[in-house]
């Protein structure tokens, strides 16, 4: 009789327990600084300084090398070519940029590792990889020029995503124009062929308009569906921004009609990324200080169900990068409006942990101001964070994580 009640007794709370974990999931409120999470003091890192200040960075698929948008004062932004054989890595050279897209912001690279694409002002630059290692002339090989007549859906590029064929560019508008009704925008673009000589001409196809500052995107990884996040809704009704579900194949030939869904995601949402699995769509919510983990396929077919975890982490999240087989996310927490009692730093995530709603901060790596966005290099080995703001890249090494 004993056993029978205890183990009745058992499934009353199991089921207790179930439902508080359910009703935990529920997106976290706009919040100023961020609790005080533990120095993980045994993480090595290293940084090397710049004159101009780093944006985007990102990997060279085959050589030693990373690439990354330096932002300078006096309308001479360059892509920065950097040596990453030693663990601290150092610039070998920097490669000028029209001064039509001096305002330089994220970085990508095409699947097939040939050319970086650089997101600025009405679109963005293309650069050929290979010329920016060795140094040879014209190795700016094509623009995105946003401009079609007179008008342009805007002037504000923050990140660019090429898809799988490496034959579209999709760049996030953060603020629009008056011709999106001051919303952002993801703006398409086709790239050609290069020709004989190396050079790519792009078009403008068009572009789809989302909430307000557009800022993240990503490809999922069977490149059907392109996720944005945008910080503030395009109802101005609530203090939430958004993700967006994004139809590729729509998005290349008519993107005004290529939104599947959008779901409220926090407050401040600004970068996202995707599993490798392509089930699991994770946003940092900036302006929440927290991480959120989505169901990419309710995010579609049962979007209000689709929150499947959110992460206390450090003050003002915005770039974040998987590490160790996706067992860890390193958020960048970039402190950016310096509130008072707060730093910068990484936050290390456990997944599975916390996925499975359980505390799975494992500590925060100190970093520079403003560290803003991050790149794992392809072995695994080295994370890169560009600290915008001390005008510094900070090397980690993956190994020393816990
Ligand atoms: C850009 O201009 C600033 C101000 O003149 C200067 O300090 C900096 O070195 C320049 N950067 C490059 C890459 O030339
Ligand atoms: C490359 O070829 C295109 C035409 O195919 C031409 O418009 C462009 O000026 C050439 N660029 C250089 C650097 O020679
Ligand atoms: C909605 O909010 C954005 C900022 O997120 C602002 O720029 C825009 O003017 C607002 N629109 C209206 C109609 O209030
Ligand atoms: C990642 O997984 C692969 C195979 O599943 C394994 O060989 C490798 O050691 C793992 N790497 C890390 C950093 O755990
Ligand atoms: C951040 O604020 C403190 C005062 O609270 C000030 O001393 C410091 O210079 C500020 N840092 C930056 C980078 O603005
Ligand atoms: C900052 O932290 C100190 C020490 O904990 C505390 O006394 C102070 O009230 C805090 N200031 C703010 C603005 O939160």
């Amino acid at each position: 009789m004993s056993h029978y009640f205890s183990i009745g007794l058992l499934h009353v709370v199991l089921a207790l327990l179930s439902l508080t974990a359910i009703e935990a999931i529920s997106l976290p409120d706009c919040q100023t600084v961020a609790p005080q999470q533990k120095t993980l003091t045994s993480v090595h890192t290293s940084f090397a300084h710049f004159v101009n200040a780093p944006f985007g960075i990102i990997f060279d698929s085959q050589k030693d090398v990373a690439f990354a948008a330096l932002v300078g004062s006096r309308r001479n932004s360059t892509l920065g070519v950097l040596d990453t054989s030693t663990f601290t890595p150092h610039l070998i050279r920097q490669i000028p940029l029209p001064v039509a897209f001096e305002s330089v912001a994220g970085v990508a690279l095409t699947h097939d590792g040939q050319h970086i694409l650089l997101a600025a002002n009405t679109g963005g630059v293309l650069v050929d990889a290979a010329r920016a290692i060795v140094g040879s002339p014209n190795a700016v090989v094509g623009t995105l020029n946003g401009i079609t007549g007179n008008q342009t859906p805007g002037d504000g590029a923050i990140e660019v995503t090429v898809s799988l064929e490496d034959d579209f560019a999709f760049v996030s508008q953060e603020y629009g124009s008056s011709q999106t009704s001051n919303r952002g925008d993801i703006d398409v673009f086709r790239l050609h062929k290069p020709t004989a000589n190396g050079s790519i001409t792009t078009t403008a196809i068009g572009y789809l308009v989302l909430g307000h500052e557009v800022v993240g995107t990503t490809l999922s990884p069977d490149g059907s569906i392109l996720y944005a996040t945008s910080e503030g809704s395009a109802q101005n009704d609530t203090n939430f921004g958004t993700l967006s579900v994004i139809d590729v194949e729509t998005l290349k030939t008519n993107p005004s009609k290529a939104l599947l869904s959008t779901v409220l995601a926090g407050c401040s949402p600004v970068r996202t990324i995707v599993s490798s699995d392509g089930k699991t769509v994770w946003v940092t919510a900036r302006a929440s200080n927290h991480l959120l983990a989505f169901d990419a396929e309710k995010l579609v077919s049962e979007p209000s169900e689709a929150l499947l975890a959110s992460v206390q982490v450090g003050t003002l999240p915005v770039g974040l990068t998987f590490a160790r087989n996706e067992t860890r996310i390193l958020t960048a927490d970039s402190d950016r409006f310096n509130y008072t009692n707060a730093t910068s730093g990484l936050s290390v995530v456990d997944v599975d942990a916390a996925l499975a709603g359980q505390p799975s901060v494992l500590g925060r790596i100190p970093t520079g101001l403003f560290p803003r966005e991050v790149a794992i290099s392809p072995n695994g080995r080295t994370i890169l964070v560009s600290d915008i703001l001390s005008k510094e890249i900070q090397a980690i090494d993956v190994a020393t994580l816990p």
